[in-house]
């Protein structure tokens, strides 16, 4: 039977809210310029957006990792395969993620980033599943808190479809198992 799509959140909704982490972000940064790094893929949407809707400086650059390949499940481990380029030494960073779910990515990331000494380093992620953190998890700008259900779209993916949809939806009638991201 082939995947069925079910809006959890549609179009509009995400983009008032990423006006509203926007905002936020703002306010923590007015004075600075901030460097927003994108977790590659998922985040691409999420860091086009957002960074239209900012009016401070900033500056954009990516980070690649993976740690669920075509699975449903993480793996635990958190593959870099592409690094930043700019030097963030004394730089105010904020990770801009697509989802945290079991919290190993961001938690990898945020001590691969503070060892380089940046000013500051936030998190900002679309999603969140509380109730599927394996780590305690800080999450500075949280765009929607979301059960532990298995989610595509706005970058997010099944095996690399549907990362092109303009909502989040909850996929049903899949055979795979629906327990993570
Ligand atoms: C996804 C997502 C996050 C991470 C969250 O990436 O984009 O980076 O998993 O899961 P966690 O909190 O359990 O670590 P994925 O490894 O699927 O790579 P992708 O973004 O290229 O799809």
């Amino acid at each position: 039977m082939p995947d069925q799509l079910d809006v959890l959140i549609d179009n509009a909704t995400i983009t008032r809210r990423v006006a509203e982490l926007a905002r936020a972000i703002e306010e923590d940064h007015s004075d600075v310029t901030v460097v927003l790094i994108g977790i590659l893929k998922g985040s691409f949407h999420f860091l086009s957006d957002l960074s239209r809707h900012l009016r401070i400086d900033s500056e954009v650059d990516f980070l690649q990792a993976s740690s669920y390949g075509n699975s449903r499940e993480s793996s635990g481990v958190v593959q870099i395969r592409k690094d930043i380029d700019i030097d963030i030494t004394g730089r105010h960073v904020v990770l801009v993620e697509d989802i945290v779910d079991t919290g190993t990515t961001i938690n990898h990331l945020r001590d691969l980033f503070a060892v380089r000494a940046p000013a500051s380093i936030r998190v900002a992620a679309l999603l969140s599943k509380p109730s599927a953190h394996r780590v305690e998890t800080l999450i500075d700008y949280v765009g929607f808190e979301i059960p532990n259900v298995f989610v595509v779209g706005y970058g997010l993916d099944d095996a690399e479809r549907f990362r092109n949809l303009p909502y989040i939806a909850v996929v049903r009638n899949s055979e795979r198992s629906e327990s993570s991201a």
